[in-house]
């Protein structure tokens, strides 16, 4: 208690799980590892990954230490964004594999001890899909899936869509078809038709997929884009953002009042909760469900639902990811990470994401120096920890021509801009060993060009070498599982300008203390002027690549040196 007192007087301070004596479930203490299945490993050589790929690569995840993954979409689809524009929510899609590889991956993550998740999109469809298709030609009970709605004329009497919304890739949220007269919502792709909420039929159709995939045995979902669920149903025009870099066609151009985060979207994610509840109830394993939600702060936590009524286990944290730079102080980690633990409700539980397929990699936006202090981060804050493939090496963004631009949201962008909003440079192939496309497929050509960077940069390598990116990362997976990790207290400072230090405490425990600093050039500082209660000396049990600070040997808390873009893990006893 006195250990806890003295904290709180100088750093700020979090107290989660200190005294929480409860068992923690499965997905509180593991790592989440999120497989892009076009870029792990393709097994049959067309130059894209697979169900059969993933399922030879499960004994990395198994290194790694890591305890389930989430797989973006695998069922059919035309492929317009990547397997998010689903035509059939129950089918695997051939240049996956089929059902019987899915069960085959299954039960070998099962004997891993790896629990699997599927991606579940549940805001949109195909235009290709028959529930599309139908509902273009009215037929019941499909006419009103989508949200068709009639045009607006303007004064010359020429046809309008029905109000200013805009897709998040670019341009009006609206596409007119000839056949019903009338527009239809799409807030991603033309391709990609919002589905009607607000039609009874819809929501049991989606409650049935999840039944589906949950009677296979999946252990829950990453749910995509929950924020679009709902629209406003008097269809109000949206306000400026007054974003002054927005171009009128980018979706930031607008405030998004009226097309996310509706009070009835917060409702379903607790509807499908109760769901996952009745089959987690029934042989005491958990389904959970992760909520994919780039909103503000409190709409963020309205995912979670309230103690009464659950919803997400967890809505992704992506304040770091949205906020921190390569140019970032260690202010604003302070600010960034405080914010979230200032924040979250009671009983909510954390997560940090530090990467995924819509995001530049962490080497390129926050820097090659700063991985393994990203991946610090990520794997001992409190909470759960989600790794991107390819971001427990370090893999770089790829530089893809405009011609070489297969993204939907960079090819709408057009060839000036498409740099600014193309999500290709993160997607392209796991970079396995230096053979013959970095060891993610036997063919010379494939589907986004390999990174020329894999001769170097690849886990082989990593594996053979005494110091890498991939054992840094092993060594903090190893280190959450100590129960200062997993429950202990949390205290964040910037000690100064470069370093952004934070210390995990628990009775009776080891106590952690880590520090990045993010600066340009090494610095000396003195821990003991933020934390309070630190012991004076402590060891060194990870530290990043090339660090001079030798694992095992004791550091003084009162000056610890740190390169610049180093940082270090240190144990001690109070
Ligand atoms: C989510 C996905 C993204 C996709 C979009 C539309 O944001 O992560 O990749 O393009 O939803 O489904």
């Amino acid at each position: 208690m006195k250990f806890l007192i003295y904290f709180f007087l100088l750093a700020t301070s979090f107290a989660f799980f200190a005294s929480g004596k409860d068992a923690l479930d499965w997905w509180q203490t593991t790592v989440l590892y999120q497989v892009y299945p076009r870029s792990f490993k393709d097994s049959d050589g067309n130059g894209v990954g697979d169900l059969k790929g993933i399922t030879q690569k499960l004994d990395h995840l198994k290194d790694a230490g890591i305890g389930a993954l989430w797989l973006s979409p695998i069922f059919t689809s035309p492929g317009v964004d990547f397997g998010y524009d689903i035509s059939n929510y129950t089918q695997i899609d051939p240049l996956f594999g089929t059902i019987e590889d899915l069960r085959e991956l299954k039960s070998a993550a099962e004997k891993l001890g790896l629990k699997l998740l599927l991606d579940l999109v549940p805001n949109h469809v195909s235009n290709e899909s028959e529930w599309f298709k139908k509902s273009v030609q009215k037929i019941d009970p499909y006419t009103d899936y989508f949200v068709w709605v009639d045009p607006k004329k303007d004064e010359n009497g020429t046809r309008q869509p029905p109000n200013n919304w805009l897709s998040d890739f670019g341009g009006s949220a609206w596409e007119w078809r000839e056949e019903r007269q009338q527009y239809y919502l799409h807030q991603f792709a033309v391709q990609q038709a919002d589905l009607n909420y607000r039609n009874k039929h819809v929501v049991q159709e989606i409650k049935d997929v999840m039944r589906y995939w949950l009677d296979q045995g999946m252990d829950g979902f990453r749910v995509d884009a929950v924020t679009f669920l709902f629209e406003d149903e008097q269809l109000r025009d949206e306000p400026l953002s007054g974003d002054p870099g927005a171009e009128p066609t980018d979706q930031s151009y607008l405030k998004h009042v009226y097309t996310q985060n509706q009070p009835a979207t917060f409702d379903m994610v607790q509807q499908w909760r109760a769901l996952l509840d009745e089959y987690s109830s029934k042989d005491h394993s958990t389904r959970v469900m992760f909520t994919e939600a780039y909103a503000d702060l409190d709409n963020t936590f309205k995912y979670y639902g309230t103690k009464e009524r659950p919803g997400a286990h967890f809505t992704f944290n992506f304040f770091v990811i949205e906020y921190i730079k390569n140019t970032s102080t260690a202010d604003d980690y302070e600010n960034i990470t405080s914010l979230w633990l200032k924040n979250i409700p009671a009983g909510d539980w954390p997560n940090w994401v530090v990467g995924n397929h819509d995001q530049h990699r962490v080497a390129s936006r926050v820097g090659p120096g700063l991985v393994d202090a990203m991946n610090a981060l990520a794997l001992l804050m409190p909470g759960t920890a989600v790794t991107y493939n390819g971001e427990e090496i370090g893999m770089e963004d790829t530089f893809i021509s405009w011609n070489q631009t297969v993204d939907p949201q960079g090819l709408n962008a057009g060839p000036q801009r498409y740099q600014l909003f193309s999500r290709d440079p993160e997607r392209t192939p796991f970079q396995w060993d230096n053979t013959t496309s970095a060891g993610f497929s036997t063919s010379n050509t494939t589907w986004l060009p390999v990174n020329s960077n894999y001769k170097w940069l690849n886990l082989q390598k990593q594996q053979e070498d005494e110091d890498s990116h991939y054992k840094v990362y092993k060594q903090l997976v190893q280190l959450r599982k100590t129960k200062t990790i997993q429950r202990g207290t949390t205290h964040t400072a910037a000690v100064t300008q470069q370093v952004f230090a934070f210390v995990r405490a628990l009775d009776g425990e080891v106590t952690y203390i880590v520090a990045m600093n993010v600066g340009n050039s090494s610095a000396t500082v003195d821990l003991t002027r933020s934390f309070s209660g630190l012991p004076a000396t402590a060891t060194v049990v990870v530290a990043s690549v090339g660090s001079t600070l030798v694992r095992g040997t004791n550091q003084t808390t009162s000056a610890l040196t740190l390169a610049a873009k180093g940082f270090v893990a240190l144990e001690g006893r109070t």
